[in-house]
């Protein structure tokens, strides 16, 4: 018995520590470099066609910043209504699906496997690249006390995040596409996957991939 309950306490520890090694600690955002904001906003444009392969961490750590990062006042780079800060970033690549803590700069494991796929219509061509949900937790606007004003807030701070990224892929790397993709059809299947709760609502993928 004293065994057995020995053997779990280690077992205990090396999972956690198995799961721990997976997260990613990611490059530190590069906020040099690239086109001028104006310039940017003179060559965005969505992308649909895409080299199969996920991005590089490095870009990856940029997009993820320029989306729903700490910027050097402290404060995010994208507005939130009322400062909720309602956003969560998973990230999908080929060997699993993370979630962005801006504040470590580190991609926590959700699930391992490649479930890209999954936030696309069947055969759609976001299978193969890097996918961003974009996620808004509307249970922090309750005090709102209007659901249609709490999507509303939802739905904008996510389009504020995508189009931060947008920014950042089309101003650093002329290789690199993306496109915004709203994520109603696939929404409950990526909400099991990612075990969200009914108020976190699925807004947007953004999809990234080096361009064909
Ligand atoms: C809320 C929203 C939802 C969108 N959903 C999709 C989508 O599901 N699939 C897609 O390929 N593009 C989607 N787009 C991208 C638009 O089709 C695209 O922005 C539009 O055609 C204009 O092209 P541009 O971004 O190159 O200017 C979406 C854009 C927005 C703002």
């Amino acid at each position: 018995m004293k065994i057995t309950k020995i053997a779990l306490l280690f077992a205990g520890i090396f999972g956690c520590s198995l799961i721990m090694a997976q997260d990613i600690k990611l490059p530190a955002p590069k906020k040099d470099g690239g086109e001028n904001i104006l310039k940017t906003l003179d060559i965005r444009k969505s992308d649909r066609s895409f080299k199969d392969g996920d991005i590089s961490m490095q870009e990856l750590s940029t997009i993820l910043w320029a989306g729903f990062g700490y910027n050097q006042k402290g404060t995010r780079t994208a507005p939130t209504a009322m400062n909720t800060q309602d956003i969560d970033l998973y990230v999908f690549l080929e060997n699993g699906i993370y979630k962005y803590d801006a504040k470590e700069n580190t991609l926590n494991l959700i699930k391992k496997g490649d479930y890209r796929a999954s936030t696309d219509r069947e055969n759609g061509f976001a299978a193969k690249v890097t996918n961003i949900a974009i996620v808004s937790d509307l249970s922090k606007y309750e005090r709102v006390k209007n659901h249609h004003t709490m999507n509303v807030f939802g739905a904008m701070s996510a389009a504020y995040v995508s189009q931060n990224m947008y920014l950042a892929v089309d101003g650093m790397n002329n290789d690199l596409g993306t496109v915004t993709r709203y994520g109603a059809h696939q929404e409950k299947q990526v909400k099991e996957i990612l075990g969200l709760k009914d108020l976190e609502v699925v807004f947007l993928f953004q999809t990234i991939g080096y361009k064909k």
